[in-house]
């Protein structure tokens, strides 16, 4: 096992756990969209290497998602829309500095 310093200064994880057509889940709410627009404009705005939007699983709190986490910022969005990347972006880059 080999081990270095995290490269980013955030890290924003958005649910895309998928369940049976008839279960709450974020996927069926847009998450993959809003993970897609995330991550488009971090690299628009040139954060690429300072902000890493992943993928995560399920959040635990399915009936309020789409749900995104980030870290460090202590930051737990639920019932996201795609309207709503452009709020989270702002939040998200203040303070981080390109590298
Ligand atoms: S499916 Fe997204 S929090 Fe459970």
């Amino acid at each position: 096992m080999d081990q270095d310093p995290v490269p980013y200064q955030k890290i924003v994880f958005v649910c895309v756990n998928r369940r049976e057509p008839h279960e709450t889940c974020c996927a069926h709410r847009e998450s993959e969209a809003i993970a897609a627009a995330l991550k488009a404009r971090v690299k628009a705005l040139g954060f690429s290497r300072a902000i890493r939007v992943s993928k995560s699983g399920c959040q635990d709190l399915c009936a309020r998602g789409p749900n995104v986490m980030v870290f460090p910022d202590d930051r737990w969005y639920h019932g996201v829309t795609p309207a709503d990347v452009e709020r989270i972006i702002e939040e998200v880059v203040r303070g981080v500095q390109r590298p």
